[in-house]
């Protein structure tokens, strides 16, 4: 499966939601998540993520956190399938590390 991760932590793009042919996103406050067991592998959506946040999860950190943080967080959130509108200030965090731990939400 791949996930998303840090990276898109109050960036939220989301351009990736516009090419997932099974519409496995969900969307959090600043976030969104893939849902690893609807996910189908295709990798369609890894190159249109400006800030790269999404990962084959082979990519995850050793803990496996962010296949943790997709799953989990894909069971409560609802589906996104449309493009909205990213936040304003979204280049300012592009570069930022550790955001997970500061502002997830
Ligand atoms: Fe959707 Fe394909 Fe990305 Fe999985 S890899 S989230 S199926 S676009
Ligand atoms: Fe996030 Fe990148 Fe999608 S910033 S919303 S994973 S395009």
């Amino acid at each position: 499966t791949y996930i998303v991760t840090d990276a898109c932590i109050k960036c939220k793009y989301m351009d990736c939601v516009e090419v997932c042919p099974v519409d496995c996103f969900y969307e959090g406050e600043n976030f969104l998540v893939i849902h690893p067991d609807e996910c189908i592998d295709c990798g369609v959506c890894e190159p249109e993520c400006p800030v790269e946040a999404i990962v084959p999860d082979t990519e995850d950190e050793p803990d496996g956190k962010w296949l943790k943080i997709n799953s989990e967080y894909a069971e409560v959130w609802p589906n996104i399938t449309v493009m909205g509108e990213p936040p304003a200030d979204r280049d300012k965090f592009a570069e930022e590390k550790g955001k997970f731990e500061k502002y997830f939400s």
